[in-house]
């Protein structure tokens, strides 16, 4: 018998490999080690419960392991089916102590179960990404109510459901919304899923970009980083949008804007980000080009009408390449969806580079830090990460990179403050 955690994960034996994944991600992550370092010493969490519903990679293994550091004992549950690195899932069980329930693959019911086990922890604090742990303790684990102080939310469609939540009184305990850190948003989301999306894109398919018309459904933060990476590739780029705002920006930026009706008929590759459903579906598919190709880097697998393509399609060549299921529809075009239209990024890729998740869980680890603190002053609701954690980040990665920036002179802080001063 070993005293592993309490766990759920496909192999143990992949231990090894994991660990030595979690290892070179963590050179990527200077940020997250110093934190780590000093919690080894100061022991925030020390008696803490955390469960968290996060994507399960080797990134998250280090937020884990800073997590750890700490004093916490952690409950780790994935927050995607396809996400999971089943090597880094065993690491973390065998290597690092914390008590794992993901499986890559598994079914919606399994999903769920995962969340269960990991809410069986009774936990303080909670982690998620995406609302759905948090969603379960208000809907299925109500007696978790009683326990649980507090939690952080990492996405952007995490924040939106939160945010309903709250806006119908139903939130119970109060939620950070770390996606809302500048350090977060403006760089996970956009060089992130920028990056990692095509990294996807490029493993299932090895397409050529380069003189491909590249549709981008949704000019937020993380199409903003899509459309600029296609276009460095030499792709011709069309957004579509339905915010006029973003739709200008998007024209001023240079790509070409127009409903996605249009834009389906001559797209060669599409990618969806809009966090909204049923981006494209039965109107598009019918006029896409043979060979077309499409993915979804949105946090739910509700953008594509996946259904449709199911029911309608002459056939189905499943998995003719890595994560790439071919659609042949009766007039005989081939349409190519990716990672069954689960977020393209991490179901066929390894998610964001490391360096760029250093950031967004030095924020997690340092709002977990100000709550276990401060839970107990705020109310039920959605509240934002203090500003100086995100500077705090902001500096500590800049001085990681060796950059040095200039600093504010007691004058010119006078100067920004008042407004005695004209022309
Ligand atoms: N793949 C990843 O690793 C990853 C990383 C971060 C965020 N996300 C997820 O990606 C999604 C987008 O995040 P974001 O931060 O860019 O959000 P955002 O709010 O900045 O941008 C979303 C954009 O989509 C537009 N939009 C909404 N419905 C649309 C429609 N039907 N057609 C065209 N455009 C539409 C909105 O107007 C908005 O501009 C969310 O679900 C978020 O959780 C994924």
């Amino acid at each position: 018998m070993t005293d592993h955690p309490k766990h759920d994960v496909a192999d143990l034996s992949l231990a090894a490999q994991g660990k030595t994944r979690i290892e070179w991600a963590e050179r990527s992550m200077p940020v997250l080690r110093q934190i780590r370092e000093r919690f080894e010493k100061e022991r925030p969490f020390e008696g803490v419960k955390l469960a968290a519903c996060m994507h399960v990679t080797t990134e998250t293994a280090n937020l884990m392991r800073t997590l750890k550091a700490g004093g916490a004992e952690l409950f780790l549950c994935a927050s995607n089916p396809l996400s999971t690195q089943d090597d880094t899932a065993a690491a973390l069980v065998t290597e690092y102590g914390v008590s794992v329930f993901a499986r890559n693959g598994v079914d919606t019911k399994g999903y769920y179960e995962h969340i269960d086990a990991a809410l069986d922890g009774r936990p303080d604090f909670v982690f998620d990404d995406g609302c759905d742990l948090v969603n379960t303790v208000h809907t299925s684990r109500t007696e978790l109510l009683e326990t649980v102080k507090a939690g952080c939310e990492e996405t952007t469609t995490g924040v939106i459901r939160l945010r309903a939540m709250a806006a119908d009184d139903a939130l119970k305990f109060p939620m950070v919304a770390v996606n809302d850190t500048d350090t977060k948003h403006m760089f996970d989301n956009k060089y992130g899923t920028g990056q990692s999306t095509l990294d996807a894109i490029f493993r299932c398919t090895n397409t050529l970009l380069a003189g491909k018309n590249m549709v981008v459904a949704g000019y937020g933060y993380c199409g903003k980083g899509v459309a600029a990476r296609a276009k460095g590739l030499g792709a011709n780029v069309i957004v579509t949008e339905i915010d006029p705002t973003k739709a200008l920006d998007a024209t001023m930026e240079g790509f070409r804007v127009m409903p996605m009706t249009e834009a389906a008929r001559i797209g060669d590759v599409f990618v969806t980000v809009t966090g909204n459903r049923d981006v494209l579906r039965a109107e598009h598919f019918e006029v896409m080009k043979d060979g077309a190709i499409f993915c979804n880097s949105g946090h739910f697998d509700i953008e594509i009408d996946v259904r449709w393509l199911e029911d309608n399609a002459a056939s189905k060549n499943s998995k003719i390449r890595h994560q790439t299921d071919e659609y042949v529809l009766a007039d005989g075009r081939r349409l190519l969806l990716l990672a069954e239209g689960r977020l393209v990024n991490l179901g066929a890729a390894e998610g964001h580079p490391a360096a760029v998740m250093d950031m967004s869980f030095s924020d997690q680890a340092l709002t977990a830090e100000w709550l276990a603190a401060h839970a107990s002053e705020l109310q039920p609701g959605v509240h934002e990460v203090p500003e100086e954690i995100d500077k705090e980040v902001a500096r500590l990665k800049l001085a990681s990179m060796g950059i040095d920036i200039d600093v504010l002179t007691p004058e010119r802080e006078e100067y920004l403050t008042s407004w005695e001063h004209g022309s």
